[in-house]
């Protein structure tokens, strides 16, 4: 579950010895991005609770001159917090991760570019690829689409399946999905371009995800396929203020038109009688 955090009061970090703002309680990873402080890193997404599987985001904690790895994604910011992100330990655990999932995803120029950033060309492991994997041989098995899919979208139509070396993600049986939304919150949430979905005539294809089929919504302006028909119903029904039904059946470029026309036309109506 998604747990919104209040932003605690404000206390200083120290990273690789420089003193930073931070609120109590903020993840690291988040203030280092903000800092433009680089650590890689993989599962981590904003939008969803920290989690700590990719493990690339590893960095050293220094406590009463001891030091300690800690993923930097599930570390809380605290006053007089200090960790360093680039020391020789930290070094030789990236690399052996970066070794892993260049053999994990083979196919990934994501992971490829990643690594080679930190200096990681080769692989010393045995590199899986499959033949027609609906992932490209490009998934890291991060979770962060399956956590996406159960965690905000609420739909659960893909998990992981298989155990140890065979786990992959895909639907249940690798049959099509009746849960997908076709919203593509997976294909956004992926950190290597790992999901397929196209839009192909009336259907949105989630072609990763077993070719499941989503029917969309056609404008009755422009007539264009333009979102996920469930989706956008139930979204219009969650607004406010409804949207009358003929400007309801637009795609968002018709509707905003019609609205400003409708504006305008309100305006010069208005200017009218009033003049
Ligand atoms: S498909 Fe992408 S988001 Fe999903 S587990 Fe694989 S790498 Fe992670
Ligand atoms: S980003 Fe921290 S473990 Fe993956």
């Amino acid at each position: 579950m998604i747990q919104q955090k209040i932003p605690g009061k404000p206390v200083t970090v120290t990273i690789n010895g420089k003193k930073y703002r931070a609120n109590e309680g903020e993840i690291l990873l988040s203030v280092a991005i903000r800092e433009k402080i680089e650590i890689p890193h993989l599962c981590f997404e904003a939008s969803l609770d920290p989690y700590g599987a990719c493990r690339l985001c590893m960095v050293e904690v220094v406590r009463k001159g001891k030091r300690e790895m800690a993923t930097s994604c599930t570390l809380r910011a605290a006053d007089g917090l200090e960790v360093l992100t680039d020391t020789p330990e930290i070094e030789k655990h990236r690399s052996i991760l970066f070794e892993l999932y260049l053999a994990e995803a083979p196919k990934s120029d994501v992971i490829r570019d990643m690594a080679a950033h930190y200096g990681v060309t080769r692989t010393r492991f045995l590199k899986r690829i499959e033949q027609g994997d609906p992932l490209g041989n490009k998934c890291v098995l991060c979770g962060l689409c399956v956590r996406a899919c159960s965690e905000i979208m609420g739909a659960g139509a893909i998990n992981f399946i298989n155990r140890g070396p065979y786990t992959v993600v895909n639907t249940p049986y690798y049959a099509p999905s009746r849960d997908c939304f076709g919203c593509g919150a997976c294909v956004r949430v992926c950190p290597t371009n790992a999901i397929e979905m196209e839009d192909v005539g009336a259907d949105r294809v989630m072609k990763s995800w077993s070719d499941t089929r989503v029917p969309l919504s056609q404008c009755e302006c422009c007539g264009r396929y333009y979102a996920p028909r469930e989706l956008s119903a139930s979204v219009l029904a969650r607004l406010d203020t409804p949207l009358k039904e003929e400007i309801a059946r637009l795609c968002p470029e018709c509707r905003g038109k019609q609205l400003a026309q409708n504006e305008i036309l309100a305006g010069r109506g208005g200017r009218a009688t009033h003049g």
